[in-house]
């Protein structure tokens, strides 16, 4: 993305203003008016300098190239999301759960089921990871932001030159691992200065969880990984180069949603989550934790820089272990689902089951699943064939996606 200054120039014309005499009048340099020629990144500050000139606002001076280059929410790589199958949930819901005007996430992963909602109702999410909790203030908020700002940011960045960027917390600790030593400069170099910016308070919540959210969907996009973060190929040349994305947030949410990252448990047992008509649950099937798997993302969301151990440079992650991943994830549903306060439950769980290997195999089985769920109402099975996203290895790809929907009894 680079930014264009033809409007200002249309804007000059017009108002048969000289150029020196606008740059005198707002108090810019001549260097920043050569900048302006070449096109290229000047501040907020001198941007806003030649609005109060012009006395009119970012966006009739300035505008960006390659707006197709925008991230939705569904382009992050992620083991069971469910983009591919938003139209099979949103029949079921439109069938079985009528009167829904308000769902809560309570797994929510990338977000993009709540997102599919959120013109219809209002959404409430929660997950684990940090990462996941700032793309969904990202993409499910109505918070106001300075989207010409954030994308002046993200023009700046783009325009970093490797040999300006000293070592840094990324370089050192994951250089020419998922990414090049330069990248690493650069994500380290980014990462470090939006929290800068979000202390200094130039920035605001939203806009914070914007650029992170930005930052991490485009490193996933050249990350030397297939897909996931517990290993990554040696010896490669790592011929996909970072560019800083923006995201695409023309989606408006219908209401005020509420974002949580936390335990789902621990949440619901405290009365934490407000009552939701409809609760989603799409909580992990098997063994392998998501907090294994996205290590490196989520160790940039966090930016606390921790100590990491092992090939893959993991940092400690005993805090974000799931119950789910485990076999007492039966035990936690339950747990779970009794502290729910709602009218419908929907579960989302695949039948890997026994066809796989040990640590794909279900942690839940459908018995355990029915005996939760009659307990708490009335149970129906939706299903649907799904070629699932798999992490490589598995060669069992095609699978039975169900729902399971409850009528929580009154
Ligand atoms: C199957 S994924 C959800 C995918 C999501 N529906 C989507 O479409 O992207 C399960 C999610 O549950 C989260 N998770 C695991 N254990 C959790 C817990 N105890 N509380 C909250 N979230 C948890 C994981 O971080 C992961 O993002």
């Amino acid at each position: 993305m680079t930014v264009k200054y033809d409007k200002l120039y249309s804007v000059i014309a017009d108002r048969n203003v000289k150029e020196s005499a606008l740059a005198s009048y707002a108090g810019v340099s001549r260097n920043i008016m050569t900048r302006i020629r070449r096109n290229e990144y000047i501040s907020m500050e001198s941007i806003e300098k030649l609005c109060h000139a012009l006395d009119c606002r970012v966006g009739d001076i300035i505008e960006f190239e390659n707006e197709q280059k925008k991230l939705n929410i569904q382009n992050r790589r992620y083991l069971g999301n469910k983009y591919k199958l938003l139209d099979f949930i949103d029949e079921t819901i439109a069938k079985y759960c009528p009167d829904t005007h308000s769902m809560l996430d309570v797994f929510a992963g990338t977000g993009v089921v709540a997102y599919h909602f959120m013109d219809r109702m209002q959404v409430i999410t929660n997950d684990t990871l940090y990462s996941n909790y700032l793309a969904h203030v990202a993409f499910l908020s109505g918070d106001e932001v300075d989207e010409n700002h954030l994308s002046m940011m993200i023009c700046a960045y783009n325009q970093l030159t490797d040999k300006k960027l000293k070592p840094n917390y990324m370089s050192e600790t994951f250089g020419n691992t998922f990414f090049c030593e330069e990248d690493c400069r650069k994500i380290g170099f980014i990462r470090e200065d939006i929290e800068k910016k979000y202390r200094a308070k130039e920035l605001n919540e939203r806009e914070r969880a914007i650029l992170v959210t930005s930052l991490i969907y485009s490193m996933d996009k050249v990350a030397n990984t297939c897909g996931h973060y517990d290993a990554y190929r040696k010896g490669v040349e790592f011929d996909r180069r970072f560019e800083m994305l923006p995201l695409d947030l023309s989606k408006k949410p219908k209401e005020a949603n509420l974002f949580f990252h936390d335990d789902s448990n621990k949440l619901a047992l405290n009365g934490d989550f407000p009552f939701a008509d409809c609760v989603y649950c799409d909580p992990p099937y098997n063994s392998r934790n998501y907090c294994d798997l996205y290590h490196v993302l989520e160790n940039v969301a966090l930016w606390e820089k921790p100590e990491v151990k092992g090939e893959a440079r993991k940092m400690d992650r005993t805090s974000l272990k799931s119950r789910y991943c485990t076999r007492s994830a039966a035990s936690a549903f339950e747990e779970l689902v009794r502290a729910l306060q709602c009218r419908y439950i929907v579960l989302s769980y695949n039948n890997t089951g026994t066809k796989a290997n040990d640590r794909s195999n279900a942690r839940m089985t459908d018995e355990d699943i029915m005996r939760i769920l009659s307990a708490k109402g009335k149970v129906r099975v939706c299903s649907k064939k799904y070629k699932a996203f798999t992490t490589g290895k598995s060669k069992n790809s095609t699978n039975e996606e169900r729902l399971f929907v409850c009528e929580v009894k009154r």
